[in-house]
């Protein structure tokens, strides 16, 4: 069975922190499942860590789908959430469509869309069709052309839009709020007021809840680590090196052995290489490497 809105919800009650991550394939996702992760957001930062584009705008409900399909099929027990793209969800006929998608075609059991008051009534409308949405507030990477890459929420006025966006989304039945580059003073205070839980990324110790990028968490980049990100482990290098270990045995001929082999009768070689109408296979079986 699979955690609930209200499985999460009530880890907010009682006061427990709720530990989230992206995911965006089968094995990593088989991976966050049997570790006990209760949510796996397949972001659509997906456009960045797995298909290399500079932001997440050019990815599509198509690539989202495709990729949602592959981490349902890897989880059991976690909630999937799909994140919709950008201009995926620009009018409420328009959301219900993406978001029916996510849910119906790929399997996901809750979508994620970024905005304050501008979504209010695609939110609204998604829940009344029995749609869960997790609202997304602070730094929203589908609008880096307009915020740029940057901590939200710093003066006295933004501060005040963010908290009336984050009590809007609320009322609108939004489940959960992920809070992303938000001072924690203000992440606190958010988290504070609402009923639902907030999860946090770059937002502080305070939020009901964290979440993390897969490569960034697991360490697959070795140039850039943004500041909210904690490499909890160093596979880029791990991998790497298990890669140069590889290219010395093949060159030097010591993988594969017979142990990653199979063999067959040396009679039924012989026969076959007997019967052969082929000149050049009907010779004497070939002993070890040449
Ligand atoms: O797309 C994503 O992975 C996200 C998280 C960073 C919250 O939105």
């Amino acid at each position: 069975m699979r955690t609930t809105i209200l499985d999460i919800q009530k880890l907010k009650r009682r006061g427990e922190r709720i530990p989230m991550i992206t995911a965006y394939d089968y094995t990593s996702a088989q991976i966050v499942d049997r570790a006990g992760i209760p949510m796996i957001l397949v972001g659509d930062t997906l456009g960045m860590v797995v298909l290399g584009h500079p932001t997440t705008l050019p990815v599509t409900l198509d690539e989202m789908l495709h990729h949602i399909k592959s981490v349902v099929r890897g989880s059991a027990q976690a909630m999937v959430i799909g994140d919709l793209p950008f201009l995926t969800y620009t009018t409420v006929d328009q959301a219900v469509h993406s978001a029916g998608r996510i849910l119906q075609e790929a399997g996901a059991q809750a979508v994620k869309l970024e905005g304050g008051a501008a979504v209010v009534p695609v939110v609204r409308r998604l829940v009344e069709l029995g749609i869960p949405v997790m609202g997304h507030l602070g730094f929203t990477p589908q609008s880096v052309n307009q915020m740029g890459t940057r901590v939200q929420g710093k003066r006295a006025n933004s501060a005040r839009q963010l908290i009336a966006d984050a009590h809007a989304l609320q009322q609108a039945g939004a489940f959960a709020l992920v809070l992303e580059l938000v001072p924690a003073q203000l992440a606190r205070e958010i988290t504070a007021q609402l009923r639902i839980p907030t999860i946090g990324i770059g937002a502080g110790p305070w939020c009901d809840g964290q979440v993390q990028v897969w490569h960034d968490f697991m360490g697959l980049f070795t140039d850039f680590v943004p500041r909210h990100a904690k490499r909890y482990a160093g596979l880029a290098e791990t991998m790497t090196a298990a890669l140069q270990e590889y290219m010395t045995e093949v060159r030097a001929g010591t993988f594969p052995t017979m142990e990653h082999s199979s063999s067959m009768d040396a009679g039924e070689l012989q026969a076959a290489l007997r019967q052969s109408d082929d000149p050049t296979t009907a010779r004497k079986p070939t002993e070890g490497r040449q």
